[in-house]
């Protein structure tokens, strides 16, 4: 037995996620035995497979397994079948509730290009080749979580709905040390991403990030409103290293990094806290259309199980092994269909499994 021993609470969730849980589990394994690293799975329910067996999206056993193992990795929540609920039990609550539940207030979207999958972008070759960036998006605070929030009824009897933005001094401060951190270890530029042209709320931000700036002298800092970033982000995202801002401008323009990659089944995610367990999670959603047809893309979860040894256990030699070992895929030609080009070969979600398994030794 190993005497490095990880409990690695297992939520695949719903679609696709059950798919590419499974392959990656085996990946694991593999790689458990060449490093010498024990893995006890742990699987609980979460998202639309909770609500059908219990009632709710997150349940507390859920929520505990996590706190007392070393790290979370997760598949996808959602499908069609749940949209209709009420908001507070659709699958999506889930991961706010596992995300405020375990205090993890940084994620972090890294979206890297593969020089093998230019051609899988929308985007010309020349704007993507060497893209390597960094989204620390914060997760604990901003318009996603700000009192008051509700849908109330006006002084005029008309319906207001209300959500607010709202973020203190010291949570502005955490999630920028994770930023200005994460820049000294790459190429050490970080660049905040706000509307301080309009939101005090980012006004106060952007004063943060300046007053946090002396303390890394070797990154530098610059600031873009979020209107221009994701302009800028498709026109020449080569220039971009780390991004840091909010929790709503994080959401949507990790999205749009992502789709630089060519796919968004590519992308992994970490959200993680000051302390552990972190959440280790692809940055795609469980994809309902393609469930269950073994075609689903195991990568990003893959490389999400690869993000969880390097930032939840560290562990990254393991990690390192893990990523090269997809890379190599790549180099070898497999594909699944979302990333295929002519001349490739396709292959579904079990047989790209096999051949990263492969690809370890
Ligand atoms: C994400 C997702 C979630 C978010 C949804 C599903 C709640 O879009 O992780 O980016 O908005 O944070
Ligand atoms: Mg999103």
């Amino acid at each position: 037995m190993s005497n490095r021993r990880y409990k690695i609470a297992v939520l695949p969730g719903d679609g696709i996620g059950v798919e590419i849980m499974g392959v990656t589990l085996e990946v694991l394994e593999k790689l458990g035995q060449l490093c010498d690293i024990d893995f006890l799975f742990s699987e609980a329910l979460i998202g639309g497979a909770a609500i059908d067996q219990t009632g709710h999206p997150l349940p507390p056993e859920t929520l505990e397994l996590c706190r007392y193992s070393d790290a979370v990795l997760l598949g996808a929540v959602g499908g069609y079948q749940w949209d209709e609920l009420p908001s507070h039990l659709r699958p999506e609550q889930a991961l706010l509730g596992l995300r405020s539940g375990l205090n993890l207030f940084a994620n972090l979207r890294p979206a890297t290009v593969f020089p093998e999958l230019i051609h899988a972008s929308s985007l010309k070759p020349e704007v993507i080749t060497g893209v390597d960036l960094l989204v620390v998006r914060e997760l604990t605070g901003g318009i996603y979580f700000g009192q008051p929030k509700g849908i109330f009824t006006s002084e005029t009897g008309e319906q207001r709905g209300v959500n607010t933005m709202a973020y203190l001094a010291s949570e502005i401060d955490r999630i920028g040390r994770v930023a200005f951190a994460a820049a000294q270890q790459r190429r050490k530029k970080l660049c905040s991403v706000d509307k301080a042209n309009v939101l005090e709320v980012s006004q106060l931000w952007r004063q943060r990030m300046n007053a946090l700036a002396p303390e890394y002298p070797d990154v530098t800092l610059t600031h873009l409103y979020v209107d221009n970033a994701a302009m800028q982000l498709i026109r020449w995202p080569q220039q971009f290293d780390v991004i840091v801002t909010g929790n709503l401008f994080g959401d949507i323009l990790s999205d749009e990094a992502a789709m630089l990659t060519g796919s968004i089944g590519m992308l992994p995610s970490a959200s993680l806290g000051a302390t552990a367990p972190g959440v280790f999670e692809p940055v795609h959603g469980s994809a309902p259309d393609i469930a269950g047809q073994d075609v689903a893309n195991p990568l990003a979860q893959i490389l999400s199980a690869a993000m969880m040894l390097r930032y939840g256990l560290s562990e990254p030699q393991a990690a390192a092994r893990l990523e090269y070992a997809v890379a190599e895929v790549l180099r070898q030609g497999y594909r699944t269909g979302d990333i295929y080009t002519e001349g490739m070969q396709r292959l579904g979600c079990k047989a790209m499994g096999a051949q990263v398994a492969a690809a370890l030794a």
